[in-house]
């Protein structure tokens, strides 16, 4: 496998613009406290889910987020309307963790795909359009595989999977010493949702 970082920095589809989140940028750092400190976002996000209480939180996170870990193209963007720059969440290619005895979790060698989206920005597709250019940068950067992870009730997220093509794999306790709604996609089937854009 190999992995390019400078590629998938900036990806680009029909309606959006994937870019890193800046923790320089005052905006930024707003938008991703508005988005983490609401429950609705929140409640199905991580073992123990909690809300963002503190704007410091955001400014971390977006300092975090502001370079990938581990190299491109695994990195969290900030998905933006490319028409005028509206951010509307972010969506996330990482290393998962798996379930184990010792905190912090070892990784799995897996990867998964994510999506949080502030709850203005539901029901458009931007969701599932963002993962798709995540997706494309990833396999084709040499991923064979990449999972998604979602609360059993988390319906919703479900979805987004659905229409990613991904396979339901069932539950799962494999990742973050949790049980998951797990599901998967590899390479040789991903077929981009629609075509109406392209990954840079
Ligand atoms: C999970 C989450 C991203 C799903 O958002 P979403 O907007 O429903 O998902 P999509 O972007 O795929 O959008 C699909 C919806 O947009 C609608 N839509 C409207 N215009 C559309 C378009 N042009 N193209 C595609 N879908 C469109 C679809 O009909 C669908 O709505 P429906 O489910 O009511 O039928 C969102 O609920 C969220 O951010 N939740 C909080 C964080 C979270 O739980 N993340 C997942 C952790 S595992």
């Amino acid at each position: 496998m190999s992995l390019h970082p400078a590629d998938a920095a900036v990806l680009r589809t029909g309606r959006l613009l994937l870019r890193r989140w800046d923790p320089a940028d005052p905006a930024d750092v707003d938008f991703l406290f508005d988005t983490y400190s609401r429950w609705d976002v929140q409640r199905f996000i991580g073992r123990v889910p909690r809300v963002m209480e503190d704007r410091d939180e955001a400014i971390a996170r977006a300092e975090t987020w502001a370079s990938p870990v581990g190299g491109a193209p695994f990195g969290v963007w900030a998905a933006t309307l490319a028409s005028d720059g509206a951010r509307l969440g972010s969506v996330l290619l990482k290393s998962i963790p798996a379930s184990g005895p010792t905190e912090p979790l070892e990784p799995s060698g897996d990867v998964e795909i994510g999506w949080h989206l502030h709850p203005d920005a539901w029901g458009h597709g931007y969701a599932t359009e963002g993962a798709s250019a995540a997706l494309a940068a990833g396999f084709a950067s040499g991923l064979d595989r990449v999972v998604a992870v979602t609360h059993p009730d988390n319906v919703a997220s479900q979805a987004v999977c659905r229409r990613l093509g991904m396979t339901a794999l069932g539950l799962s306790d494999a990742y973050y010493n949790a049980t998951c709604a797990l599901f998967e996609l590899e390479a040789a089937t991903f077929e981009r949702p629609g075509t109406s854009g392209n990954a840079e």
